[in-house]
């Protein structure tokens, strides 16, 4: 593809000096500013001269092929670069025909190892509404690597180890035979474990006992360990039926318990290093240095270990296992400061590119307008019974709109579930969020059924077309009008945005650049007719209706929605 960013800084490396300078080059959100654009201003202090006249100077040096930018213009100390349209058309068209659905893929990442954490829920504890937002951002993120070409890992970094399992055995031990948990298991266990804990804080004894279990469980004892797996199975199979609807995979389980046996030799590292203090007969690890007052603890008092533990003792291990080139946490931003503590932590573990590589992939808080969409049992709302009652509500639209389509279940089931994850996407992680399930199903709105609803549309061109045009039967000159360069231009960038999407971890990144193609298809739609008796008309409609087809359904494949034929 031609790199017309790329042709514009070469350019003006020729004519300047200023190192760097293909940074400076923007692309304005307004096109009529040009397609680039570059801020003089911001070299007037290293050059000593007025922005206006810098623009003005560069403008007469360069010399640009008319082929690639068509014109370049002065206003107000801005140098703005218009391409040309037939050489923009013409790069995406032969790429979208060389790549087809790896359209806007690329190989940056070859070599390079991405872990994802995400998701991530605690055992015998509900799934809430959070890990359903860690769930679909990891997901995305995952794919979104994959299609640079780097390689994911996914892990499910389980909250299956701690106290609190000591305790659910002894609640199993007094109250299993009141409690079926073949049903509905996750609630029942909150159930016993509100009312183990309630226990423990009257009777001493109790208590003793529960630390007598997992003490027993650390050790391997058959009794609590066969119990703990059946806690973890449970919990599992419910988790499981939330990623099989969304569809969301892992590489691995390892989730805290697989770490117990490994923080010994975190301890031993951190103590051989002198990194450890005593306080109050807790072993800490003392981060002022980087501006931390909260030291980060490693073992309390009583011996044990905590979370923090657990995670540095993870990211030897990833370090070791995947020699990760990112470790991305998909963790709610309540989380901070544990995040901080261990990076800073890990810079006395593991080498220094791999602390580099670390990142906390922070989200907002998510709320449920309450109403009668959710599920309430006690203060739990069941993530399983939300998504069915998505589709469910998919399948009426659906129903309203098009009685007669076929395949109505999948349909309804990309749908609702497309619904949920477009809208969990369509902000920036660190903004919270209300769940609105009638905004997410809102076919007219900024949301996942309207993409998929031009998608459809697409779909439905391309059918009474008969089959995509041969690129060589494709004069793009054709396609001169405002609507269609538009168009064409925002499908060029593709590949930037989901580079730009992977760099800051962002997946609504290239969710709103898919609302921005579904309008400018509208737009193009409404303006143009497509089939037409001029053949040579039709063809370059078409191809470039294939163009978009073909966007729409990689960049929402990436978020992890999936597009139905029709709808
Ligand atoms: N289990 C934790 C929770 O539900 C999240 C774990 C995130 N991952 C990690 N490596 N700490 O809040």
């Amino acid at each position: 593809m031609i790199d017309f960013k790329n042709e514009i800084a070469n350019e003006l490396k020729k004519v300047t000096s200023i190192e760097g300078i293909e940074d400076f080059i923007e692309i304005p959100s307004n096109k009529e500013m040009g397609d680039y654009s570059l801020p003089c201003f911001k070299l007037a202090k290293t050059l000593k001269k007025a922005p206006q006249m810098i623009a003005n100077e560069l403008k007469e040096k360069i010399t640009l092929d008319e082929n690639i930018i068509s014109k370049v213009e002065v206003v107000n100390g801005y140098l703005n670069f218009y391409i040309n349209t037939t050489a923009v058309i013409k790069t995406v068209f032969d790429e979208i025909n060389e790549k087809k659905e790896m359209y806007g893929s690329s190989k940056i990442g070859e070599g390079k190892n991405i872990v994802l954490d995400y998701s991530s829920p605690n055992i015998a504890k509900p799934f809430h509404i959070g890990h359903l937002r860690t769930t679909l951002i990891g997901g995305a993120l995952y794919k979104i690597y994959e299609y640079l070409g780097y390689k994911s890992i996914g892990i499910n970094h389980l909250g299956d180890y701690g106290t609190q399992f000591g305790k659910m055995i002894e609640a199993y031990k007094m109250w299993g035979n009141e409690y079926d948990l073949t049903e509905d298991p996750i609630n029942k266990m909150v159930d016993m474990y509100v009312r183990i804990n309630d226990l423990c804080k009257k009777d001493e004894d109790v208590l003793n006992r529960c630390r007598e279990n997992f003490k027993l469980l650390e050790n391997g004892d058959k009794y609590c360990t066969d119990l703990w797996n059946k806690f973890k199975d449970l919990s599992m199979k419910e988790f499981n039926k939330i990623y099989d609807v969304l569809d969301v995979k892992f590489d691995s389980y390892n989730g805290e318990a697989f770490y117990a046996d490994k923080t010994d030799e975190i301890i031993d590292i951190l103590t051989k290093k002198g990194k450890i203090t005593e306080s109050q007969g807790a072993k800490v690890v003392d981060l002022e240095d980087v501006g931390i007052n909260t030291p980060c603890i490693i073992q309390k008092a009583n011996g044990s270990t905590i979370y923090a533990t657990r995670d540095l003792a993870a990211i030897l291990y990833r370090a070791r296992t995947y020699d990760f080139y990112k470790c991305l946490y998909v963790v709610a931003y309540e989380q901070n400061l544990h995040f901080k503590q261990i990076f800073a932590v890990a810079r006395y573990l593991v080498d220094e590119k791999y602390v580099k590589g670390l990142e906390h992939v922070a989200f907002g808080m998510v709320s449920l307008p309450s109403g009668k969409m959710s599920t309430r049992l006690g203060n739990v709302v069941k993530i399983e019974d939300l998504l069915n009652e998505t589709i469910e509500k998919a399948k009426e639209i659906i129903n309203e709109k098009n009685p007669d389509l076929e395949d109505k279940d999948e349909v309804a089931k990309k749908v609702g579930i497309g619904a949920i994850i477009f809208n969990t996407l369509s902000t920036s992680n660190i903004k919270d969020q209300i769940f609105d399930w009638n905004t997410a199903l809102n076919f007219n709105g900024e949301t996942g059924p309207y993409l998929q609803y031009m998608y459809v549309r697409t779909n439905s061109v391309l059918e009474k077309v008969g089959n995509v045009p041969d690129l060589k039967d494709v004069d793009i000159s054709v396609l001169s009008d405002d609507a269609s360069v538009k168009l064409v231009k925002e499908l060029y960038d593709f590949n930037n945005i989901i580079k730009q999407s992977a760099e800051k971890n962002e997946p609504y990144i290239i969710s709103r650049y898919l609302i921005n193609v579904a309008k400018l298809f509208s737009t193009f739609y409404n303006e143009n007719k497509i089939i037409t008796d001029d053949k040579r008309i039709q063809n370059a409609r078409a191809y470039l209706t294939y163009c978009v087809n073909i966007v729409l359904k990689s960049g929402a494949g990436l978020l992890g929605i999936q597009m139905p034929n029709k709808m």
